[in-house]
């Protein structure tokens, strides 16, 4: 079968090869693991919602960094490929479609931080794939209002382009402080970037 283009550098790559060696269930997680080491948003006994887990490196890491006090709640349109403990759990489904409710669970504890690496489904076309990467954004801030804590942070994944602007202004509106960054383990081609912002407002600006 033939390759894909940047499939061997792909597969060579040092960051695809520590996460196999360490049994994380994608690279991904070194993209989580910068910015958490760079600007400390998750701590023991924290909740955390992740938006588009699978197949689950980000919640492997988030659930170490909360340890058994806290929680971590991850949905995704598809199968997990890791073991959860009892302090995570995993919705099969869309973000789009699911009540905030199913999140937050009985006791409607609203979560410390929200980190979303949702990306679409890419058609190769740039301006449609950043307009829905934006959207999803747009979409998982809006669901912050209802789910994230004044004060809590805030991690999502976008792609540069049109409607990157409303996005930031978006975030601005409901972050007191924020930064654009470019993980080291992100692909150079890549376009992708992640807002990072934290100190919730109460609520958001007009
Ligand atoms: C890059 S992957 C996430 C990798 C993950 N952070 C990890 O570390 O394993 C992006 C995920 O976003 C999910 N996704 C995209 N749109 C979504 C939506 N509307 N609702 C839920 N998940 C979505 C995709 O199914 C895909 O699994």
């Amino acid at each position: 079968m033939p390759h894909k283009m940047g499939d061997r550098s792909y597969r060579h790559d040092v960051y695809y090869q520590n996460a196999k060696k360490n049994n994380f269930a994608s690279r991904a997680v070194y993209k989580l693991d910068e910015i958490d080491k760079r600007f400390h948003l998750i701590h023991k006994g924290d909740h955390v919602l992740d938006l588009g887990a699978a197949p689950g490196s980000w919640m492997q890491y988030s659930l170490s960094a909360v340890g058994p006090a806290g929680r971590v709640v991850g949905i995704d349109l598809l199968p997990l490929k890791i073991q959860l403990p009892g302090y995570g759990a995993f919705i099969q489904g869309d973000i789009r479609e699911t009540p905030v409710e199913q999140f937050l669970g009985p006791e409607g504890r609203l979560f410390d931080v929200v980190v979303s690496d949702m990306a679409p489904n890419t058609i190769g076309v740039k301006f449609t794939d950043a307009t829905r990467s934006a959207a999803l954004v747009l979409f998982a801030l809006e669901m912050t209002d209802r789910v994230l804590r004044p004060g809590g942070s805030f991690v999502a994944k976008i792609f540069q382009g049109v409607d990157f602007d409303e996005a930031l202004r978006a975030l601005k509106s409901r972050f007191v402080r924020f930064k654009v960054v470019k993980p080291e383990s992100s692909r150079v081609a890549s376009k992708e970037m992640y807002l990072v912002a934290w100190e919730r407002r109460q609520e958001p600006l007009p």
